[in-house]
């Protein structure tokens, strides 16, 4: 049975201002950001599992690291974006807010960036951000979460496509497709993760490191 719109509406909870400024300016500007019953279960979980550090891989206009940042109040935030405009925005728009002293933006490609450049420990790591290189995102920054530490990984869903047959998925997506389905094979097989998958949003992953 199909869960109607508006009774997973009536769950999400009201976002002020700056955060309604900052969804709005992302559907006129078409940045994709966390759907909202994402980020809400996201959250959640965050908050029963109670990191004080979290990186992100993919900030965008930094809207879901504001979100987690709000959600945890104690918690440090690196965040990892690649596009120099959207680092622009993010710095902006996290300057307005009351979070602006537990985030920090890397500005670079995160397989790019140096370790030096970053606390040795993660509780939590996010990864948003190209879904074509999650295998490479997680083999890279694993390491600096400890065990009881959790990966979380959105778009598993990827908008429908994964769900689809590999003749059915437009051919410029094809390679991205089967990376994030190879992916999700070995992560969901690897010994040292114990994996669940959250059909929610655009599909939560998440990995709880043994
Ligand atoms: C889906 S958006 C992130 C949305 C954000 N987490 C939110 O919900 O507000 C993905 C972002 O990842 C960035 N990105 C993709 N590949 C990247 C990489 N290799 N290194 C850093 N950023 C990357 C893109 O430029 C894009 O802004």
């Amino acid at each position: 049975m199909e869960l109607s719109d508006a009774y997973i509406a009536s769950f999400i909870s009201e976002r002020d201002e700056l955060l309604v400024e900052m969804e709005n300016f992302a559907k006129q500007h078409h940045v994709p950001i966390m759907q909202l019953a994402g980020i809400e279960s996201l959250n959640q979980l965050l908050r029963i599992q109670k990191p004080k550090a979290i990186l992100e891989i993919g900030t965008a206009i930094g809207y879901s690291a504001l979100r987690m940042a709000k959600a945890l109040p104690d918690c440090q935030i690196v965040t990892i974006e690649r596009d120099e405009s959207r680092v622009q925005y993010a710095k902006e728009f996290i300057a307005r807010s009351e979070a602006a002293n537990s985030i920090q933006i890397i500005e670079g490609d995160a397989l790019e960036v140096e370790m030096e450049k970053l606390p040795t420990t993660f509780d939590a790591v996010f990864i948003d951000a190209a879904k074509g290189q999650y295998m490479k995102f997680f083999e890279k920054y694993s390491p600096l979460v400890p065990s009881g530490g959790v990966l979380y990984i959105d778009n598993m869903y990827m908008h429908g496509l994964s769900n689809l047959d590999i003749k059915e998925v437009p051919r410029r997506k094809r390679t991205m497709i089967r990376n994030l389905k190879t992916f999700s094979d070995w992560i969901m097989s690897h010994p040292d993760y114990t994996s669940a998958f959250f059909p929610v949003g655009d599909g939560l992953l998440i990995c709880l490191k043994r």
